[in-house]
């Protein structure tokens, strides 16, 4: 039987439906208007498209967008004063700084600045160790923590779509901070037992094959094969990998790091690439800027 796909823009949209409706509603009963700050050095056309389409939907959310757009030379200490402007202003509840940075300048050094209670990407070590810390997902989540945006995303979509991971068993593959390691942390906040694996893990066929859920995070184009699949897993593909186009004059192709039709025919259920976690991020993050506009709003 053929998976149903999990559709990652439908998901996301009711993600940022709920989003504009809390926007609303704190505005209405504490005055606060939620903004997010963007921060983008330099010129990197894939980040300029984030930057541009966090705008969009923060837009879309009613949320307030502050774009500060620096030229690829600047100083480490300019983007630092930035920083800490933004920190000191109480009209701005979310930085983020696009990350990679240009080369000179310190992606550690700018993180680590950032307010963590302002920390709407989850990437400063404070609610990192927090995060570390904390047993349960339900527990995550009144904490006040925040979760980085496309780990927390695969787990909304995983949720949404009726999986349940309870004692489930979880292989994710990829180790990276961003990714597999906090999803990692998040299915086993949700009871699954949780196996990372990685470029160096032995009979990686073998253990797939063992998982209820697989979460792909390696960043290598179908890296995992349709015949590892188990029948019924749920798959989760976080791998955006740009691929030359079959036919000359066609256009560049987006692959996860799944071999989608194999795994399609064998799985539960699957995301597709496009459309499937990409849109979960933006999702998440206009989240977690609603999340940390109320937590300001509480201690006002
Ligand atoms: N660059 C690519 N994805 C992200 C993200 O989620 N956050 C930040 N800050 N930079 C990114």
């Amino acid at each position: 039987m053929a998976a149903k796909i999990i559709d990652g823009k439908a998901i996301s949209q009711a993600v940022k439906d709920e989003v504009t409706k809390g926007v609303a509603e704190l505005k209405e009963k504490t005055g606060v208007q939620a903004a997010l700050a963007v921060v983008l050095v330099g010129e990197d056309p894939a980040s300029q498209v984030y930057v541009r389409n966090k705008g969009i939907a923060c837009e879309k959310c009613g949320i307030k967008s502050i774009e500060h757009k620096l030229p690829a030379d600047t100083t480490q200490a300019a983007l630092n004063k930035l920083v800490e402007d933004l920190n000191n202003d109480d009209s701005v509840h979310g930085i983020l700084v696009q990350l990679p940075l240009p080369k000179g300048l310190s992606d550690d050094e700018v993180l680590n600045l950032i307010n963590p209670a302002k920390d709407v990407d989850g990437f400063h070590p404070i609610n990192v160790g927090k995060f570390l810390t904390i047993k349960k997902y339900a527990d995550i989540q009144a904490s006040g923590v925040f979760l980085p945006c496309t780990p927390h995303g695969c787990i909304e979509l995983l949720d949404r779509s009726g999986v349940d991971l309870n004692g489930a068993n979880a292989v994710v593959v990829g180790r990276s901070n961003i990714v597999g390691k906090p999803v990692s942390l998040l299915l086993m906040s949700k009871n699954a037992t949780v196996t990372i694996a990685h470029s160096r893990t032995k009979d990686l066929p073998g253990l797939i094959k063992s998982a209820d859920v697989v979460v792909a995070a390696i960043g290598m184009p179908e890296f995992v094969k349709g015949e590892w699949i188990k029948p019924g897993a749920a798959i989760i593909d976080v791998g955006i990998n740009r691929m030359p186009p079959k036919e000359e004059g066609g256009k560049d192709r987006l692959v996860g790091d799944v071999e989608y039709e194999a795994a399609a025919a064998v799985a539960g259920c699957i995301t597709p690439v496009p459309g499937g976690v990409g849109p979960m991020t933006i999702a998440m993050l206009m989240k977690n800027t609603l999340q940390s506009a109320t937590q300001f709003a509480a201690k006002k």
